[in-house]
């Protein structure tokens, strides 16, 4: 059995007033562990309701959906999460939001600041511990919601279009920093993103997503070299393809 499997998964929204939407329809794949998977398609293809089953904020309409062999029914520290909107706790210092996951696994305070150290060191925030949130730069917050998502050590990390506020530059760095997390951690890492180059520029394998209803329309492996460079060749071609499937150009 693959780390993450889903077989027929389905979620469909009910709204107060009786309406239903099906967000998303008989995605069935196997993610193994360590996998680089991005989620790329369209707003409003699924990419969110497929990454927070996963997360276990939402509960499957129809299907099945395993991480690590059990089914997943709830949200657990196993699967670290970070969103595009940062969603640090204001009124926690940089520690503190790192430390967050770790006193809810009940760390002592000395294994949580060795922990938190550790990983603010990761993403280069050592001087930045006892700074508050609104004292730090979007790309600066988002390295502290990375650092908190892994803090407890995940088997998993989901990401929810993390850099698409960042500014380019920023957001090329932050992409650095991630491949080489994933390259020194090993970890399993679902990546959504609406943007094409960003897919190829990281992920081992794309899955692409089309709307109404959401469903997976292509599972492409990427085994072009890194550092990967969109001026290559193959960067490019895989770029024109992906283009073609999804219907229109993105903007990186
Ligand atoms: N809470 C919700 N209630 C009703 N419909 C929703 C809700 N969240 C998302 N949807 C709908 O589900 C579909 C997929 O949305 P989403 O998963 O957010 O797509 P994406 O992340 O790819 O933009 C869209 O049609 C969207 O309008
Ligand atoms: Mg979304």
């Amino acid at each position: 059995m693959s780390f993450i499997e889903c077989a027929g998964l389905g979620h469909r929204y009910e709204s107060a007033l009786g309406q239903s939407n099906q967000a998303l329809s008989a995605v069935s794949l196997s993610i193994q562990a360590g996998e680089f998977v991005c989620l790329l398609g369209p707003s409003g293809c699924g990419k969110t309701t497929l990454l927070n089953l996963l997360a276990g904020f939402l509960s499957p309409s129809e299907g099945q959906l395993s991480v690590g062999g059990l089914p997943v029914r709830g949200p657990s520290p196993q699967r670290g999460v970070v969103f595009q909107d940062y969603s640090l706790f204001p009124w926690l210092t940089v520690a503190d939001n790192v430390a967050f996951g770790l006193r809810m696994k009940g760390l002592s305070a000395a294994q949580c600041s060795t922990v938190v150290a550790s990983h603010l060191a990761l993403v280069g925030l050592e001087s930045a511990a006892r700074r508050y949130p609104f004292e730090l730069s979007g790309g600066m917050k988002q390295r502290v919601a990375i650092a908190r998502a892994l803090a407890p050590d995940p088997d998993v990390l989901l990401m929810d279009e993390p850099f698409a506020a960042l500014d380019a530059m920023t957001r090329g760095s932050l992409q650095e920093q991630l491949l080489q997390i994933h390259e020194s951690q090993g970890k399993t890492v679902v990546f959504v993103t609406h943007n094409i180059g960003e897919a190829i520029l990281l992920g081992t394998r794309i899955l692409v997503l089309s709307p109404n209803p959401g469903r997976v329309v292509e599972d492409l492996k990427v085994d072009l070299p890194r550092p990967r460079r969109r001026t290559s060749t193959q960067f490019n071609a895989l770029y024109e393809h992906l283009t073609e499937l999804i219907g229109f150009e993105t903007v990186d």
